[in-house]
């Protein structure tokens, strides 16, 4: 998700200021050798030396076979769609960042939205099934803050109904289930190295394709459709990621495990510093998970002394910038809010999360006595 300041706050900015999230950068110092590289050999784009590496790089990193670039998750999702041949309805979820259903739109697909579990925040594989119709044709799901989705059940779904599996993977790198990586399942999945996540590249975005045959396709797509100078295979995008990109990718990666580790310790104090508040919750991972604590949501729950909205405030007087990740419910917006399925399947868990989450700072380079206020001030309780 992205994190755009609304501009109240960002003129109320102070060196004291805590924001939800703060780009994990590597030290300049080790980027200019990479940048002495790109202009030696003035290859700037185009699936370049510093492309290939990424990929070859983050293949080997993530435990997947076949990742294609993107220069940002949004197009790598419109491109996964494209890449199937996706069209009518897609079920997907609404508690999620507005580019999972955007890529819709883009592609002229309706989208169909369903219920998520209350507990792991994704889309619940009963409720999929009793939203398909003879229009369905792929499921959209999201690893919601990088916390995996019932894959297995939702394949099942998808199996019976002969469907496709599009994971909107963008919040989850790095991140394991039962010791394999979480992107190997469904058919494609969608990462993004947006400023915010977990891994970035500025901006940036990849494709996990279960073959060479489709990595080659999708190749293709994000390239015009160019196969050789003469040759169109495919209306194409531009959807390519740069050699500056792809090199601080690179860089990134050399301290990635480092950036997960401090989050995961970000997180521990959390857990620790609230789990004595019956009215405050934290996300629980699923079971065989290894996270990447992408973000660090806080549920508000009925009977705590403030709301959600108040405690929101409350810390943005603290100089505490979180943010209320996600809310509003993207079927609520206005492109969304006359589809006549918004009406009428019932989104009453979404609705509830969205109304009660607040999403804490988290981010590898908070400082203890930064996540102390964080937590004086949640503790508080208005
Ligand atoms: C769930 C989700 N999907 C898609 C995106 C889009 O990724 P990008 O910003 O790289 O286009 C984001 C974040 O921005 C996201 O949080």
């Amino acid at each position: 998700m992205n994190a755009s300041l609304p501009a109240e706050a960002v003129s109320a900015l102070t060196e004291e200021t805590i924001f939800v999230t703060q780009p994990y950068l590597s030290p300049l110092d080790d980027f200019i050798p990479y940048l002495r590289e790109i202009w030696d050999s003035k290859v700037l784009t185009n699936g370049g030396p510093f492309h290939q590496r990424l990929e070859a790089a983050l293949e080997e990193y993530l435990g997947v076979d076949h990742l294609a670039l993107f220069s940002n998750g949004t197009l790598g999702l419109v491109t996964a769609l494209q890449a199937l041949r996706i069209t009518g309805e897609v079920i997907t979820t609404p508690y999620s960042f507005v580019a999972t259903a955007h890529s819709l739109l883009w592609n002229g697909i309706k989208p169909v939205f369903v219920d998520v579990d209350p507990h792991t925040l994704n889309m619940d594989p009963r409720k999929i099934e009793a939203a398909i119709t003879p229009q369905t044709t792929a499921i959209l799901p999201v690893h919601c803050y990088g916390n995996p989705c019932d894959v297995e059940g939702i394949q099942d779904v998808a199996d019976n109904y002969g469907l496709k599996v599009i994971y909107d993977a963008a919040h989850a790198f790095g991140v394991k289930y039962k010791g394999a990586s979480i992107l190997n399942h469904g058919d494609l999945s969608v990462l993004s190295f947006h400023a915010t996540k977990v891994f970035n590249t500025f901006e940036g975005g990849a494709i996990i394709s279960p073959n060479s045959r489709v990595k080659l396709r999708i190749d293709h797509l994000k390239n015009f459709g160019l196969v050789d100078e003469t040759t169109i295979v495919a209306p194409g995008i531009n959807g390519k990621m740069s050699e500056i990109c792809a090199a601080i990718g690179l860089l990134q990666l050399r301290h990635i495990d480092r950036a997960l580790e401090r989050r995961r310790e970000v997180y521990r104090r959390y857990h620790e510093a609230f789990e004595d508040i019956p009215t405050l919750r934290l996300l629980e991972p699923v079971e065989g998970l290894t996270w990447n604590h992408a973000y660090c949501p806080l549920f508000v729950l009925p009977g705590h002394p403030e709301s959600r909205d108040q405690l929101y405030q409350r810390m943005k007087e603290h100089d505490i910038f979180a943010r209320r990740y996600f809310y509003p419910l993207v079927s609520t917006f206005p492109m969304y809010k006359n589809l006549a399925d918004s009406k009428r399947i019932s989104l009453e868990n979404a609705s509830t999360l969205s109304q009660q989450v607040i999403s804490l700072p988290m981010h590898a380079d908070l400082a203890p006595a930064e996540q102390d206020r964080v937590i004086d001030a949640v503790r508080q309780q208005g």
